[in-house]
């Protein structure tokens, strides 16, 4: 899959390359300075991605929000938002290619510290929260490689600054990191990884796939384009050659061994502090014009946070996946943002037999830990409409017929409600009329009539060739009025007699209900 030394494209997939392609709007530029403890609530207040162009007393370039909204993921991946998942899906499908570049050549070791050069102190990180342990560094992707494998293993994992060459990581949920890291521990030995910061929107997407492969080649597969990777220069794991800072390191062999948080998390509170292995710098590589990132996590406005984005599509790619197995006909899937990306997720579906509700709530229950309540709609509902989906629950819903409740279930332990439990329990929202009902009257949503249909010279006539709607006559007589047929209507009901069907829907007596 690697091929060495050939030319690649180290531009097109830059980040700053992505910053200036965006359309008006999506991009807040911050011209003055501003010092480090400010940027928390500016992003915190902006929808925007926000480059602010001289951050902290070095006037470092820090650019934050780059992923907190679908349209910018949309702009990424070049098709419509609700469309990304399933273009992610497709682009799995695409050739991964490796191409190994030489050091002089990368970009992101035009510069390189080393030694005491090398500390983590001189880089723009700022304090998210009021109660984190320290400032993190919020939008890192690791790099590791798996010996049982040979694969490289991407994920998204924040670093806790502890000093100018160490900092703790989270490694406590389950995650390939952690099976790797636990194994080099039990080795006795020290795990070499490598940290991203400032890349892509799509390499985060695929930082935080679920899918066992070589997960370099997975940014080059969704990309759509062979990917430049350059070796480290203090360990021998290839890394993305268009990134804007490594940081290279390895974990030490103690494993989970230091305090590390309490951090604002992203379910929207605070994570504890906990014990988690510590990462030790080796070097510093960048860009000569390297452009920080952050990125923003939880609080009140989980809808609008990087990590809320980038968790949507991933459960969103894999509740896809899932389904095109499980049922025949699923039209549409929508993680909530405002739940972290993962927790709730709605799906509509077409239903060819009865029950495929439910086998869908199975589906998507088990088709990732992190997904918690499930709510299934017919497709007439849109998933991503608030009001649609209240509506779905307040009129299609039964308590007592329409709850499916999966108990001590894989559940994502960071959940408070869990107090403390190892699992959990998942909640499937029926929310779909019972098999063949939305054919009757009373299941049918109004909308504003339409006028279309045969033209006849009278209501007689029209009644005669079938049943017919009021909006149905009005459209056969060609009226742009209605009050006419009424009085036409009445006129029939003495002679030759006139009555209703069971949908409402006029007919003559005479007919006798046949069309
Ligand atoms: C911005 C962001 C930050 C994340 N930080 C962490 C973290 O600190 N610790 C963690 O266990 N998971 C974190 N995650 C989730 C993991 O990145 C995700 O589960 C990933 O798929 C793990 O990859 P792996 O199983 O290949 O190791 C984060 C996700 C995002 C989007």
């Amino acid at each position: 899959m690697t091929a060495v030394r050939a030319a690649v494209d180290c531009e097109t997939f830059g980040l700053r390359q992505f910053l200036e392609s965006l359309p008006a709007g999506e991009l807040l530029d911050v011209r003055e300075p501003v010092d480090l403890t400010a940027i928390a609530a500016i992003l915190d207040a902006q929808p925007e991605a926000v480059r602010f162009r001289s951050a902290g007393p070095e006037g470092a370039e820090l650019v934050g929000n780059v992923m907190s909204s679908r349209s910018r993921f949309a702009h990424a991946f070049g098709v419509p938002g609700p469309e990304v998942p399933r273009e992610i899906l497709r682009r799995l499908g695409n050739r991964a290619q490796l191409i190994e570049v030489a050091r002089d050549e990368a970009p992101v070791q035009q510069r390189v510290w080393l030694g005491d050069e090398a500390d983590l102190t001189r880089l723009p990180v700022h304090v998210q929260h009021g109660f984190d342990g320290a400032p993190y560094i919020s939008a890192a992707l690791d790099i590791t490689r798996d010996p049982q494998t040979g694969w490289t293993n991407l994920g998204a994992r924040r670093l806790m600054l502890r000093g100018p060459r160490e900092a703790g990581v989270d490694v406590v949920a389950p995650s390939d990191l952690r099976t790797i890291l636990l194994a080099a521990v039990a080795r006795g030995e020290t795990l070499p990884v490598s940290f991203v910061v400032g890349a892509h929107p799509i390499d985060h997407a695929a930082a935080t796939l679920k899918i066992p492969v070589d997960e370099l080649g997975l940014v080059s597969s969704l990309r759509g384009a062979p990917l430049g990777v350059v070796k480290c220069v203090t360990n021998d794991l290839l890394v993305p050659a268009d990134a804007q800072w490594i940081l290279e390191g390895f974990f030490d062999a103690r494993g989970h061994a230091e305090d590390e948080g309490p951090y604002g998390e992203f379910l929207g509170y605070y994570g504890g502090v906990k014990h988690n292995p510590v990462f030790h710098l080796t070097a510093i590589t960048s860009r000569a014009d390297a452009l920080f990132q952050t990125a923003s996590i939880g609080g009140y406005a989980m809808n609008r946070t990087d990590t809320a984005q980038i968790s949507a599509l991933r459960t969103e790619s894999m509740v896809w996946r899932t389904l095109e197995t499980a049922v025949r006909e699923p039209v549409a899937v929508h993680a909530t943002t405002s739940s972290g990306g993962s927790f709730n997720v709605r799906v509509s579906l077409r239903q060819r037999a009865p029950g495929e509700a439910r086998n869908a709530i199975h589906a998507v229950m088990g088709s990732l830990a992190n997904v918690k309540n499930v709510f299934v709609v017919d497709p007439d509902v849109d998933v991503t409409s608030d009001a649609q989906m209240d509506w779905a629950l307040a009129t299609r819903f039964q308590g007592d017929r329409d709850i499916v409740v999966g108990e001590v279930m894989r559940t994502l332990p960071l959940d408070p409600s869990l107090d403390g439990r190892r699992t959990g329990a998942k909640t499937g929202f029926d929310l779909t009329w019972p098999f063949g009902a939305a054919e009757a009257l009373e299941t049918s949503v109004p909308a504003p009539p339409e006028f279309a249909g045969a033209r006849f010279a009278s209501v007689r006539d029209a009644l005669a060739a079938g049943p017919k709607y009021f909006a149905e006559l009005v459209a056969a007589l060609g009226s742009t009025d209605g009050r006419e047929i009424v009085r036409e209507l009445d006129a029939l009901r003495s002679s030759p007699g006139l009555t209703r069907d069971k949908r409402g829907r006029y007919l003559l007596a005479a007919t006798n209900g046949k069309t």
